[in-house]
C-alpha cells in the first residue's frame, strides 16, 4: 500500500518535471530498515499511556538538491487529530489522549516538501498497550438461588470478569473477599464459586448470604510504573429453603376448659403448629394420639378439638390430650412432626347438691332398731351412711347437723370435703330411753358451706329402741296402812299394793308376794297386790293388834322391790 502510493506519487512528480522541460529531484523520507528508524514514522508504535505533549517522534527527510524540507501532517477527514508536527524540525508531538482500547491504530499522512515538489505518504502509527484497564465483570448483578441441601463442594455458579488489556495485564483471577468461616470458595482462573467442602447451608440461619468477589489482573506498566487493577462485586447467594425441620406447636402450653354447658361439638381449643421450614412450608395434619379418651376429635386441618360428648358423660376431671401435628409433604405422606399436651379441666358449676348414700345408692331414711342405753360414745354402727357432693372445691364443701332431740346424739365429721363416711355416736345416754318413747327421730342436714346457692340434703335418722329390763318394779308407796276389823271374816280384804315397772313384756309384768313374821295370817294375790286374810284367820285385837311384814314385788327376771305393810296401830 504504502510503496504502491509512493511510486504513484513518484510517478506524478517524475510526469510534472518532465512537461516542465527542467529536472528537480523530489525530496524524500529517509527509509533505512527497522520502523524505528523509518524517516516517515511508518509502523511506528507509541503507548497509550504516553502524556499528552510529549514529543514522541521526529519526521527525517531530505532533498536530492539539498534544499530545506518542510513537514505536515494530515489526517483523514473526521478523524481524530493525535499529533502535531513541527515544520521545520519534523518533531511530532501527542495532542491527544491515546487509548488502545478505542483505537489501536492511527492512520496519517505525512508530507516532505522542498518547496517545489511535495511528497505525500499515507502511514499507520499502531498504538500499543498499558495497563489501564481493570477488569470488568459480565452478566451483573450476581443473584444465585441455590436449594438449601446443596451438597459441600458443589459449584453453584462461575463469575467472569474481562480485561481489555492485552497480555499480563489483561489476564483475570479470581479471589473472595470473605471471613475465614465463609462456606464459599471461588477458583481463582476459571471463576466458578463452590460450597466450601465440609460446610453446609442452612436457610433457619442465614437464609441470604452476601459474598464480595475481587477480580484481579496480572499486573503491567502504566505511566512508568508497574500497576495492578481489580474491580469487585457482590453476589447475592439466596438459599432456597428444603425440606429439613420439624414442624412446632406455637403458644405452648394449651390449657382448654370444658363448661357444664358445653355440648358435642363445642370447641374446646385449636392448636397450631408452624413447619420449620419457613422458606417453603408444607401444610400441617393434626392428630389426637392419646389421652382423649374417645370424648376429643380433632379436625385434621384446622387442628381445632371438640368435644363428642356431654359434659356429665364424663369421667375424668382433667384430660392431657397428646396432639401431633406432622407435615403433609407432595404426595400426601405424613413426614416431621411435633407432639403436644392440650390439658383439658372440666370446670365445675356447683350444680350437684350434696347427696346421701345408702349401701344401695342415694337414701334419703336411715333406720336402725337397738336397745336402748347404749354406752356414751358408741358409734351406731347400724348406719351406713356417706354423703357427697360430686362438685370440686368449695362448691364441694359443707356441713352436717344433725337436728333432733339435743345432746343426744353427735354427727362426724361436722365438715365434708366431697365425700365421707357418716359416723353417728351417742352422746348423752339417758335420753335413749325405751320408756321415754321406744322411736326416736332426727334429721340429718348436710348444708354447703361456701356458695351461694347453700345447696343442701336432708335425712331422716330413725332409731327404734329395743327394750331392756332396765326398770325394778317399783311399788307407789315405800309403806302401805291395813286396815281389818276385828272379827271379820276370813279372806277379808285388808290393803291393795301396787308396784309398776315399765319394762316391756315380762320384763313389767310384776308378781307380788309377802313375808315377814305376821305375814302368816295373809295372802296376796300375785298378780293384783291384793292382801287379804287367810281363810282361816279370825283377827282378835285383844289377842294381837299389830302386824308388819314386808311385799315384794318382783317381775320376771328377780328384780324386785320391797314395801312395808303396817297395821294402823303400828304406825
Ligand atoms: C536522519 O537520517 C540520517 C540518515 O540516516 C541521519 O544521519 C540523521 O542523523 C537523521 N537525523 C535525525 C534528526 O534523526
Ligand atoms: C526537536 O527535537 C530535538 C531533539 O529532541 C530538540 O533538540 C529540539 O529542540 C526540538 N525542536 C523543537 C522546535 O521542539
Ligand atoms: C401416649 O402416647 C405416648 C407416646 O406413644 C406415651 O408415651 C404415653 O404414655 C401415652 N399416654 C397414654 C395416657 O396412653
Ligand atoms: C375442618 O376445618 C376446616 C377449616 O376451618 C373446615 O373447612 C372443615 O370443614 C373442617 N372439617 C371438619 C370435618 O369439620
Ligand atoms: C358418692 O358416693 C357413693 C357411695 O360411695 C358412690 O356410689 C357415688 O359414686 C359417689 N358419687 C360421686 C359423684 O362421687
Amino acid at each position: 500500500m504504502k510503496k504502491e502510493k509512493k511510486t504513484h506519487a513518484l510517478l506524478f512528480l517524475l510526469l510534472l518535471h518532465v512537461t516542465l522541460g527542467q529536472y528537480d529531484y523530489a525530496p524524500y523520507f529517509y527509509d533505512n530498515g527497522p520502523s524505528s528508524t523509518n524517516g516517515n514514522m511508518d509502523l511506528f508504535s507509541i503507548s497509550e499511556d504516553t502524556p499528552v505533549g510529549t514529543q514522541i517522534y521526529i519526521l527525517n527527510g531530505t532533498d536530492p538538491e539539498g534544499d530545506p524540507v518542510r513537514y505536515s501532517l494530515t489526517f483523514e477527514k473526521g478523524s481524530m487529530e493525535y499529533f502535531r508536527v513541527d515544520p521545520k524540525t519534523g518533531n511530532v508531538t501527542l495532542t491527544q489522549e491515546l487509548d488502545r482500547e478505542k483505537q489501536d491504530e492511527i492512520s496519517v499522512l505525512v508530507s516532505i516538501t522542498d518547496g517545489r515538489n511535495k511528497v505525500v505518504e499515507t502511514v499507520r502509527v499502531f498504538v500499543t498497550d498499558a495497563n489501564d484497564e481493570s477488569p470488568e465483570f459480565q452478566n451483573l448483578p450476581f443473584i444465585i438461588d441455590i436449594p438449601e441441601d446443596t451438597a459441600p463442594g458443589s459449584s453453584i455458579y462461575r463469575v467472569q470478569a474481562v480485561d481489555k488489556d492485552m497480555g499480563s495485564g489483561g489476564s483475570v483471577t479470581y479471589y473472595l473477599q470473605t471471613s475465614p468461616f465463609a462456606k464459599f470458595t471461588i477458583d481463582g482462573h476459571s471463576g466458578i464459586l463452590r460450597v466450601k467442602p465440609g460446610e453446609t447451608l442452612d436457610y433457619e440461619t442465614t437464609p441470604t448470604h452476601f459474598v464480595t468477589v475481587v477480580a484481579k489482573d496480572g499486573g503491567g506498566k502504566y505511566k512508568g510504573k508497574h500497576q495492578v487493577m481489580s474491580s469487585t462485586a457482590t453476589i447475592t447467594i439466596n438459599v432456597v429453603d428444603a425440606q429439613d425441620m420439624p414442624p412446632s406447636f406455637v403458644g405452648t402450653p394449651y390449657f382448654g376448659y370444658i363448661y357444664e354447658v358445653s355440648v358435642p361439638g363445642s370447641e374446646i381449643f385449636t392448636v397450631f403448629a408452624k413447619d420449620g421450614d419457613q422458606g417453603i412450608p408444607n401444610p400441617i395434619h393434626y392428630s389426637i394420639m392419646n389421652g382423649s379418651d374417645g370424648v376429643f376429635d380433632i379436625n385434621s386441618t384446622s387442628g381445632c378439638i371438640t368435644l363428642t360428648t356431654y359434659p356429665y358423660l364424663l369421667t375424668n376431671e382433667l384430660y392431657e390430650i397428646k396432639v401431633k401435628a406432622s407435615e403433609v409433604g407432595p404426595n400426601d405422606q405424613l413426614l416431621d412432626y411435633d407432639v403436644t399436651t392440650v390439658t383439658v379441666r372440666v370446670v365445675d358449676l356447683n350444680n350437684h347438691p350434696p347427696t346421701f348414700y345408702g349401701e344401695n345408692g342415694p337414701q334419703s331414711k336411715f333406720e336402725v332398731t337397738m336397745y336402748e342405753h347404749p354406752p356414751a360414745g358408741e358409734i351406731l354402727r347400724g348406719f351406713k351412711i356417706t354423703v357427697n357432693d360430686s362438685d370440686q372445691g368449695a362448691n364441694a364443701k359443707f356441713k352436717l347437723r344433725l337436728v333432733g332431740p339435743s345432746r343426744v346424739l353427735r354427727v362426724v365429721p361436722q365438715t365434708v370435703l366431697n365425700e365421707a363416711q357418716v359416723t353417728i355416736i351417742v352422746e348423752d345416754a339417758s335420753g335413749i330411753d325405751y320408756e321415754k318413747g321406744p322411736t326416736l327421730s332426727f334429721k340429718l342436714l348436710a348444708v354447703e358451706i361456701d356458695t351461694p346457692e347453700r345447696f343442701s340434703a336432708t335425712a331422716d335418722i330413725v332409731i327404734n329402741l329395743l327394750d331392756t329390763n332396765d326398770n325394778i318394779p317399783k311399788f307407789t308407796s315405800e309403806y302401805y296402812i291395813a286396815r281389818v276389823a276385828e272379827n271379820s271374816p276370813g279372806g277379808s280384804s285388808v290393803v291393795s299394793v301396787t308396784a309398776n315397772d315399765p319394762d316391756s313384756g315380762p320384763w313389767g309384768e310384776v308378781k307380788y308376794t309377802i313375808y315377814g313374821s305376821g305375814s302368816d295370817l295373809f295372802a296376796i294375790h300375785p298378780t293384783s297386790g291384793l292382801i287379804f286374810t287367810q281363810p282361816w284367820t279370825s283377827l282378835d285385837a285383844e289377842v294381837r293388834s299389830k302386824y308388819n311384814f314386808y311385799v315384794k314385788a318382783e317381775d320376771s327376771e328377780g328384780k324386785y322391790s320391797l314395801a312395808e305393810v303396817l297395821s294402823p296401830s303400828s304406825t
